[in-house]
């Protein structure tokens, strides 16, 4: 069989997610074999370099970021496939040379290999990338079997309205299925396993809907502040860094119907089911449904940390929230009445991603007196990723005392600590045409309608401050409160230590 030469353009390659996540995790795909000999990748940016040079840096972060102990004859062949290209976005002439790199590397008329762009660089360069690479014939909607396929990263857009004109720019050049829109969120392991928890298990499902689950929670907390990116995350916040994407993510994969079939279109169609069930919020309700917040200065693992509007790139006087609390709730027969609270937020005490699953309390009161715990199912994300299922046990000795016990499912005991790294699986799934852990555009465009009201309220909103290193602002903990529940505080799993050995 002929092969086909498969050419992976990365735009931006000297930004920090080509040096931190794509160039390592290319390196492991090399050292585990997974990329065809004819592979090459042309690393196109807007500073002048030579391919030397450009080797040299990547060799350099490659070391430096790669999880896997590095081989050099591994990284040798990588980087003997990475060809550097200057490139100025908005320059019709950096496309020829662009394409003529392409011709010469594959040593065909660029329409016959396979092709893949990873827009790796901020959304205002998406649309005048895509109509330059379709003006030099180098990009269009699939026509022959050799593909040419899209990644880029959120945030898709700035609002809804930003959103839909940037989808309009790329399906007037792609196909829905050339395009691979990134939610890195989908690839972390727990989160794959959240349809096989659910929808393998006779004990779980059944008990996944109102009938038995009081209220869910879901914290995505960060103990890192917004490190080189202040000029980003400053125009962005959290609503728009956090909750628009793996937030909402999150949410539609925990609160979806059983799929009828293990079909991707089929699971992203669930999805969105759910997106759209989302109770509208309404303006005069955000104040009791949602909660702004912003770092000040702090100690986070015992370093002292400055205030989020004296990091650099951040204006003095931002208004913009690093943390967000926020109910919501979902109007459908499964779950009526059950809110989902979300809160993420930089600069927390300890970080942690993880989904609670608080079920309702015994409905008869056998042991009343003794105060039983409400089951919790906690499904970890990260760090220490795995399952925790809280009950009640008796103590031992000749009275009935109750207290609550953990049983404990360490996905890295049981599995090894190898599981691909996000972006390992995501490039190895979009040269194999695989959209499973892509988001569909209308996934993206329902979770920004959910958001849009609180981004308009956010914007006039001064935000609750927090001190770096606690687990949010107080309001948030009323949020929650006044309903009579609290914020289950992250712990650290029983098998922690034994990982860390
Ligand atoms: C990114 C956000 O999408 O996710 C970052 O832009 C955030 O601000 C990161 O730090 C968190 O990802 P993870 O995988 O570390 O939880």
């Amino acid at each position: 069989m002929k092969e086909t030469h498969c050419l992976l353009t990365i735009f931006g390659a000297t930004g920090d997610l080509t040096h931190r996540k794509l160039l390592p995790a290319l390196y492991f795909m090399e050292q585990e074999k997974q990329l065809k000999d004819s592979f090459s990748i042309i690393c196109a940016a807007r500073k002048e370099k030579s391919n030397d040079q450009y080797r040299k840096e990547a060799s350099d972060s490659i070391r430096k970021f790669s999880r896997v102990k590095v081989q050099d004859e591994a990284l040798s062949k990588l980087l003997s496939r990475i060809r550097y290209q200057k490139i100025e976005f908005k320059n019709n002439s950096y496309y020829a040379s662009l394409k003529n790199l392409i011709e010469e590397i594959s040593g065909i008329k660029c329409s016959h290999c396979e092709r893949i762009y990873y827009l790796a660089v901020p959304a205002e360069f998406f649309g005048d990338i895509i109509t330059s690479l379709k003006e030099m014939g180098l990009a269009g909607r699939q026509e022959s079997e050799a593909y040419n396929r899209i990644m880029f990263e959120k945030p898709f857009g700035h609002d809804l309205k930003s959103a839909r004109e940037m989808n309009h720019a790329i399906t007037s050049v792609f196909n829905e299925s050339q395009i691979y829109r990134i939610d890195h969120y989908m690839a972390k392991e727990l989160v794959q396993n959240l349809l096989v928890l659910r929808f393998a298990n006779s004990i779980f499902e059944p008990l996944w809907n109102k009938e038995y689950i009081d209220h869910i929670q879901i914290t995505v907390a960060e103990t890192l502040g917004v490190e080189a990116r202040g000029d980003y995350y400053d125009k962005a916040g959290a609503l728009r860094d956090i909750i628009q994407n793996h937030m909402m993510q999150l949410v539609s994969l925990v609160a979806m119907e059983e799929p009828k079939k293990f079909d991707i279109e089929e699971i992203r169609n669930q999805k969105v089911k759910v997106l759209k069930s989302i109770k509208k919020i309404a303006k005069k309700d955000i104040s009791k449904i949602a909660v702004k917040g912003q770092y000040s200065k702090g100690a986070v693992g015992g370093r002292d940390v400055a205030a989020y509007t004296e990091e650099a790139e951040v204006k003095k006087n931002s208004r913009t929230e690093t943390y967000v609390a926020l109910k919501l709730e979902i109007d459908n027969k499964m779950w009526k009445n059950v809110p989902f609270y979300l809160r993420t937020g930089k600069r927390l005490r300890d970080r942690t991603t993880e989904i609670a699953i608080v079920y309702k309390k015994v409905p008869f009161g056998l042991f009343s007196k003794q105060k039983p715990v409400k089951n919790i199912m906690v499904i970890r994300v990260q760090p220490y990723e795995g399952i925790t299922l809280q009950f009640n046990a008796k103590v031992p000795g000749n009275k009935v005392i109750i207290d609550n016990v953990d049983m404990d499912f360490c996905h890295e005991c049981k599995f090894g600590p190898n599981s691909p790294e996000a972006y390992e699986r995501l490039l190895f799934d979009a040269m194999n045409g695989d959209q499973t852990l892509f988001t569909r555009w209308d996934e993206v465009e329902n979770a920004w309608k959910i958001i849009e009201p609180l981004l308009r309220d956010f914007n006039d909103l001064n935000p609750c401050k927090y001190e770096a290193g606690t687990w949010g602002p107080i309001e948030a903990d009323k949020l929650i409160e006044k309903d009579g529940r609290k914020w289950i505080e992250p712990k650290r799993p029983s098998y922690a230590d034994q990982l860390e050995k």
